[in-house]
């Protein structure tokens, strides 16, 4: 089957060994073909980011996806440090800058704080999708489709794998349908999150579970 999108799962969680519920996500998609999962931190220990082989991966992908926990209403360090490198002037944006142009961009975390925290009345103040302005506008500026975000929150609450595999379950079939275009993308551009409203986002066609 030749397959609509190659995704690139570009994963950054600085102790994956007391990982919780990332782990379980990436276990989740490490099979899928066309997905190529890149571990940040495993690839770079020392922060000596490789920016050539960077932007020949973006170029060899058409989704791209920044999977990791929520740390201080950003990302861990390393994904700051990668985009800082590899999204350079001429390459990602400004004149000629044009090499991620018309690729899609999926922002996949997972979150200590409970959905009711992220808003005016929680203790966050702001909602996810206005603290991840910073990765949209990177994305529109680098002339990508910036998708709703693929959130889960409350993971301290998350303590039995069988509470996680639904997530884990929803990410595979996401990631599935971004690969092979199946996705109603009018439905997909409404929710807050990704995942709401799943079953209206998948395509009538049901998507086989290997999970
Ligand atoms: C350094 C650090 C910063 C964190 N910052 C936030 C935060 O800003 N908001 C939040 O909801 N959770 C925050 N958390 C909780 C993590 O998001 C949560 O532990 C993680 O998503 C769980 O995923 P894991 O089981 O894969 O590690 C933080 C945790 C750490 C260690």
């Amino acid at each position: 089957m030749d397959t609509a999108n190659r995704i690139l799962v570009l994963f950054a969680h600085p102790a994956l060994h007391k990982s919780w519920v990332n782990r379980r996500l990436i276990r989740a998609i490490d099979d899928l073909e066309d997905v190529t999962l890149h571990d940040l931190y495993e690839a770079y220990p020392g922060f000596h980011i490789d920016v050539k082989r960077e932007q020949d991966l973006l170029l060899a992908h058409d989704v791209i996806v920044f999977q990791h926990p929520f740390y201080w209403y950003s990302s861990p360090a390393i994904l700051k440090e990668w985009q800082d490198l590899v999204l350079e002037h001429g390459f990602a944006y400004g004149s000629g800058g044009t090499a991620l142009g018309g690729k899609k961009f999926l922002s996949a975390i997972t979150t200590g704080g409970q959905h009711g925290a992220y808003g005016r009345s929680g203790a966050n103040r702001f909602t996810i999708r206005e603290l991840l302005t910073p990765f949209e506008q990177t994305a529109h500026l680098c002339g990508m489709d910036y998708l709703p975000p693929f959130v889960i929150h409350g993971t301290h609450l998350l303590r039995e794998a069988g509470q996680i595999a639904p997530y884990a379950r929803a990410y595979r079939h996401l990631l599935m349908g971004l690969r092979d275009d199946t996705l109603r993308w009018d439905a997909l551009a409404e929710g807050e999150y990704l995942h709401q409203n799943f079953e209206r986002v998948l395509s009538p066609s049901p998507v086989t579970d290997h999970a």
